[in-house]
């Protein structure tokens, strides 16, 4: 960055933007195989949130991969590249006071602690959607892992090129197990627990 771009701090901030929406500003951060459900449970986390008056933003790596990042493949250093691209546009929903959700891979563990590092503390909330490869593999939505497997895609996660598991997750959703009602009901429960939603939170019940 040059040394002559200066920041420039304005009269309305992230506070004055959240107290707006009467909400608390956050990142929640899904990382996980490939079908492991991750969009599926934010969609489903976010349709809850909406529905009782939050201000959300779903970020999806597919989605994304269309437009912001459509320069970005699959080797380390494209992967590097859309979480960093990815950290600052969810840095900026959360400074515009949203509640962002962020379900990408993000199958690197320096790259996932760098976009905590960036935002406010307490704002960052990473979930593993943790589901087996077999599951995965099985489930297989768009036939990706069969052509992996296959050697038609190369450095597909898991089948060529590593998933480093989240350490310290802040919620950690066993995704071979639970239903998408059960995992986002995890969610809102620690969500309640944080003091991040407002009180008179019921966990809802959804369709499985
Ligand atoms: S990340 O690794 O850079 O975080 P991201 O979440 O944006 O990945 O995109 C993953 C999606 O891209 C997958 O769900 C899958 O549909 C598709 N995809 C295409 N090629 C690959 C690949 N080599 N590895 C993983 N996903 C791939």
């Amino acid at each position: 960055m040059s040394s002559n771009v200066v920041w420039h701090t304005h009269p309305v901030d992230q506070e004055v933007r959240s107290e707006q929406k009467s909400q608390r500003p956050l990142v929640i951060w899904f990382t996980g195989l490939s079908a492991s459900g991750k969009s599926t449970i934010a969609g489903a986390l976010e349709q809850i949130l909406t529905r009782q008056n939050y201000h959300t933003y779903l970020l999806d790596g597919d989605n994304v991969r269309h437009g912001l990042n459509n320069d970005l493949g699959f080797s380390h250093e494209d992967r590097q590249e859309n979480i960093r691209r990815v950290g600052e546009v969810a840095k900026l929903m959360a400074d515009a006071g949203l509640i962002a959700l962020a379900a990408f891979i993000s199958p690197f563990r320096d790259d996932r602690r760098l976009v905590r590092e960036i935002l406010p503390e307490g704002q960052f909330i990473e979930v593993f959607v943790d589901a087996p490869l077999t599951v995965c593999q099985e489930r297989d939505p768009k036939g990706l892992y069969a052509k992996a497997v296959r050697g038609e895609i190369k450095q597909f996660t898991g089948i060529d090129s590593p998933y480093e598991i989240p350490e310290k997750p802040e919620v950690h959703i066993r995704a071979g197990e639970v239903s998408v009602a059960e995992a986002v009901n995890q969610l809102l429960s620690y969500l309640h627990e944080i003091g991040a939603l407002q009180a008179g939170y019921e966990p809802v019940a959804l369709e499985a």
